[in-house]
């Protein structure tokens, strides 16, 4: 059966996930090889961790930093760029924190779980981009460390990117998942707002995830070859 043609829809929503940037060299977080089947989140990913260690998270990030900066968008983001250059209603609503969607051209780009190429100052509360890696400096000039702008297990996510999600999703008219395993929420219960809105909903995914009765269509492939398959 063919899936649907991205051609055929106005109000476009992809809600990617770690497996978006697979292609691009970048582990995922769960499964074979998973980012957190060898680190623990709780030493590495959280405030309390930070505040206990600031030197030994920094150290992972900037493993993560030198990671993510050696690699390029795959077909998969470019895919997704052009849709959105062609579309310009498209929005893209990442859990990814590699900035690979802007990357490859996409311009409204949603970071629900924050950036890996932006600072925060731990005290003040003051955000700034900076891509070097390993970064250049990890405390603020106040002398405060300064914590990756990630929202990290604990944290609450950003209220303007949320309202922003929930409005994309509520009026879009074709919803489609890319390599997200639907585990971590609140963002796993966005895509419902697709659903109430009664938009085509489209899951690409290796597998099937806890989330995949949801959607409509399931497209079991690598993304760019799925997305790709929706663009003929
Ligand atoms: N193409 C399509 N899907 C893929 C590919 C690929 N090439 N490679 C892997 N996948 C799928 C996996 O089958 C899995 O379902 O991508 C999913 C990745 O799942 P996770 O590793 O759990 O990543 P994600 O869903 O983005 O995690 C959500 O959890 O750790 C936190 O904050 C972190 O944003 C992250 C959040």
């Amino acid at each position: 059966m063919t899936p649907p043609q991205i051609k055929d829809f106005h109000r476009i929503v992809f809600f990617t996930g770690a497996g978006m940037s697979a292609e691009s060299g970048i582990p995922t977080y769960r499964g074979q090889g998973g980012v957190w089947s060898q680190y623990n989140w709780e030493d590495y990913a959280c405030q309390d961790a930070f505040e206990r260690d600031p030197e030994k998270v920094w150290d992972f990030h900037d493993t993560r930093r030198r990671a993510v900066a050696a690699c390029a968008p795959n077909p998969g983001h470019l895919a997704v760029a052009a849709v959105q250059r062609d579309r310009p209603a498209t929005v893209v609503i990442t859990q990814n924190i590699d900035g690979l969607h802007q990357l490859a051209g996409a311009s409204s780009v949603i970071e629900l779980h924050g950036s890996l190429w932006r600072v925060r100052c731990d005290a003040e509360g003051t955000i700034h981009d900076d891509r070097s890696a390993p970064i250049a400096a990890r405390r603020c000039g106040c002398g405060a460390y300064l914590r990756p702008d990630i929202v990290w297990f604990g944290d609450a996510l950003d209220p303007a990117n949320m309202r922003r999600a929930i409005a994309a999703l509520a009026g879009c008219d074709l919803l489609v998942s890319v390599g997200t395993s639907g585990v971590v929420y609140p963002a796993a219960d966005l895509p419902r707002r697709a659903m109430k809105g009664g938009a085509v909903t489209v899951e690409i995914n290796l597998e099937d995830t806890p989330v995949s009765d949801l959607y409509q269509h399931r497209l079991r492939g690598k993304a760019s070859e799925m997305l790709a398959s929706m663009m003929a």
